[in-house]
């Protein structure tokens, strides 16, 4: 049973939280000596002189800094890759996998996290990876931090229990979390079982999109992110602290919990956010505006407009477009684009992409609906119809995603994906007075 948590509401706010009264400074950051005893220590998520709305950081009031552990040691991992993603080539077929099954053996989140994906590099904060995981057990004795990248989870199957330095986040399927980098956290399972994908995003962090002439609202509202308050636990023992740096996953030894945060403030922290609270625009009279419509939050690169990852969402609405195939059209586009689905059926794809499961169409390799689906949209009355029970998302990148060798041997591949395209037949008529021509 999940216990009731408060959060506090905002994307970017400033929030200060103090899970003990009298915990947190008054009136400044780093007092000679910090209130009950408790050690300050700021967390920066940007560079000190980032611009003022981009600057990120947050005072930590630490029960022990967080230098008190052991020396790192490599920690061998072979599922979890990073740079460079060369393990195979990167080709321009389209690529569909099952979804990772469910281990039999006790696996928490770090063990049963595999990389399906990747592309950049996190040394010159560019780029990103996909990662799935499946898992049956909590964390319990390890922690885990991440300098490489922001880890956006998307659950599939379960809620989690994501504790974290600044506090406790529940995140089910149909919402996601965002854990920044730098950011201790151990994941515990509200039910059995748990799986979902993860974004690593080694670019700059997620913000929310520009509306342009959408206006001030829509979209991701910035209200119904929410941040945690305060928690911490005072806890000794035989922990393991396990880092994600430079590419490469190491293990430390610490005797206390790290997530020892009795009071903090600033604008760096997890956050969570619920789908079903997107406000979902497109059109109400012909044609489709891009998917980009679609974007809940974007990580940007340094071309103004060009993301270095969005993370998009398909999710429940009303299809009211007259005199328009509705489902996504045929395309070809620079982005590369992974994707997943969470629940039900997407609509450009009636068999074979299912809840778990990922599909990757990297840069100018040509997609769209099956034929089924083509011949079906292209026949249906167009009444406004609701689209429901389904949400699918897209991490897209402008680097092209090159596949670990875990996705292309571990038998998850479809093999017959791209048959789904293969009765899409010639439907041309030559006007009459050209065919004697
Ligand atoms: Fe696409």
């Amino acid at each position: 049973m999940a216990e009731t948590l408060q959060y506090q509401s905002g994307f970017g706010n400033h929030f200060e939280s103090e899970a003990e009264k009298g915990a947190l400074p008054l009136g400044q950051n780093s007092p000679q000596e910090a209130p009950l005893g408790l050690y300050a220590e700021q967390l920066s998520g940007s560079s000190f002189v980032a611009l003022r709305h981009e600057n990120l950081r947050s005072w930590l009031y630490k029960i022990r800094p967080s230098v008190r552990h052991s020396r790192f040691k490599p920690f061998a991992s072979t599922r979890i890759k990073s740079r460079p993603f060369n393990e195979v080539d990167a080709s321009p077929d389209q690529l569909r996998w099952n979804p990772v099954p469910i281990p039999k053996e006790p696996t928490d989140f770090i063990d049963g996290l595999v990389t399906m994906a990747g592309n950049g590099d996190a040394a010159s904060i560019r780029g990103s990876a996909v990662h799935i995981y499946a898992a049956n057990t909590s964390m319990t004795e390890r922690f885990f931090y991440n300098a490489d990248g922001d880890f956006l989870i998307v659950p599939e199957l379960g809620s989690l229990r994501v504790a974290t330095e600044l506090g406790v986040l529940n995140v089910s399927p149909w919402e996601i979390c965002v854990i920044p980098r730098g950011i201790k956290f151990q994941i515990g399972l509200l039910d059995a079982t748990a799986r979902g994908y993860v974004c690593e995003n080694f670019g700059p962090p997620f913000k929310l999109p520009h509306l342009g002439p959408i206006g001030a609202n829509g979209l991701a509202n910035p209200r119904d992110f929410l941040a945690p308050v305060a928690a911490y636990e005072e806890k000794s023992g035989d922990f393991q602290l396990i880092a994600k740096f430079s590419g490469k996953l190491w293990q430390a030894t610490t005797d206390r919990s790290p997530l020892d945060v009795v009071a903090w403030h600033g604008n760096y922290y997890p956050y969570k956010y619920d789908l079903r609270l997107f406000n979902v625009i497109n059109t109400v009279s012909y044609d489709h505006p891009d998917p980009s419509i679609f974007t809940v939050i974007t990580s940007p690169s340094e071309l103004p407009g060009v993301a270095n990852v969005d993370f998009v969402i398909f999710p429940p609405r009303w299809m009211v477009a007259e005199k328009t195939f509705r489902p996504p059209y045929y395309h070809r586009n620079i982005m590369s684009e992974y994707m997943g689905l969470i629940e039900g059926v997407y609509d450009a794809k009636l068999e074979g992409f299912v809840p778990g499961g990922g599909s990757l169409h990297n840069s100018m390799s040509a997609h769209g609906p099956d034929a089924q689906t083509f011949n079906k949209a292209s026949q249906a009355n167009l009444v406004p119809q609701r689209i429901d029970n389904t949400l699918a998302f897209m991490f897209e990148s402008s680097l092209i995603y090159t596949p670990t060798k875990f996705a292309v041997e571990s038998g998850l591949l479809q093999s017959d994906y791209m048959d789904c395209w293969n009765d899409l037949e010639s439907k041309y008529s030559r006007p009459v007075s050209t065919k004697n021509a």
